[in-house]
């Protein structure tokens, strides 16, 4: 298992390619669009949850406070600065925007941040259980492993503390007692990550009940670790 750690420190943040042509106004609709999403998958239910991205070098659009993530309009979306001061916006942005910050500020290569509560996955951060286990080959491929960041309190900077060790090597967190946390070049990798994320979670679900793991090892993974960086090289 260390070893798998390891292989996961030396290709976490693999640089991805040119950044695609945003304008603020396909930005809002693709916060709205994700939001919709999330709810539709059921990983938020009523206010749950918060998406945003990066506009400029100073400046990241935000979802509301205490908004549906489902009901949302583009216009309803909060410009804030680098510090979590709101620029402009009719509404307030998310209590997590600290959170958000702190991965931007950690992460150059991340263009945007994504927070649910998928059920499975918040179930294993909640019961205190990682999935960091090398279970099947695709996980390995696209996420690594998905550490468990301790506890802490919403929308405050022990949250964002507790996760700090972990963003540098990590494109996605359980975060205990609360849900988790995705992030990527822009939302849609986001997104796919948080879909990944419950996805993986539901296999390891579903093994831990046939109760015979068998978990990739070694040689396995090493192999899976350069397909892995072939695999997001071609992407971009
Ligand atoms: P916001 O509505 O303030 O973004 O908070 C939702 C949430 O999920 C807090 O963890």
């Amino acid at each position: 298992m260390s070893n798998f750690r390891e292989l996961i420190k030396s290709t976490a943040a693999l640089p991805f390619g040119g950044k695609s042509f945003r304008t603020e106004r396909k930005l809002r609709q693709q916060l709205a669009r994700f939001g919709k999403m999330l709810h539709s998958m059921g990983f938020v239910a009523a206010t749950d949850g918060n998406l945003s991205v990066r506009l400029d070098e100073d400046r990241v659009l935000v979802t509301p406070t205490c908004f549906s993530k489902g009901m949302m309009c583009p216009e309803d979306m909060v410009v804030v600065d680098l510090h979590g001061k709101k620029l402009s916006g009719t509404y307030n942005p998310s209590s997590e925007i600290v959170m958000h910050l702190t991965i931007y500020r950690m992460r150059p290569d991340v263009g945007a941040v994504v927070h649910a509560h998928p059920c499975t996955a918040t179930g294993f951060a909640s019961a205190g259980i990682a999935l960091d286990e090398p279970l099947c080959s695709e996980i390995v491929i696209t996420l690594g492993a998905v550490p468990l960041a301790p506890y802490a309190t919403t929308g405050t900077m022990e949250l964002s503390d507790s996760l700090r060790p972990f963003i540098p090597y990590h494109d996605a967190i359980l975060m205990a007692n609360h849900g988790v946390v995705t992030y990527g070049e822009d939302l849609c990798q986001a997104y796919m990550r948080m879909e990944a994320v419950e996805h993986y979670a539901k296999i390891v679900m579903t093994t831990r009940q046939l109760g015979t793991a068998r978990s990739l090892g070694g040689r396995e993974l090493e192999k899976l670790f350069e397909v892995r960086s072939q695999y997001v090289k071609n992407g971009h």
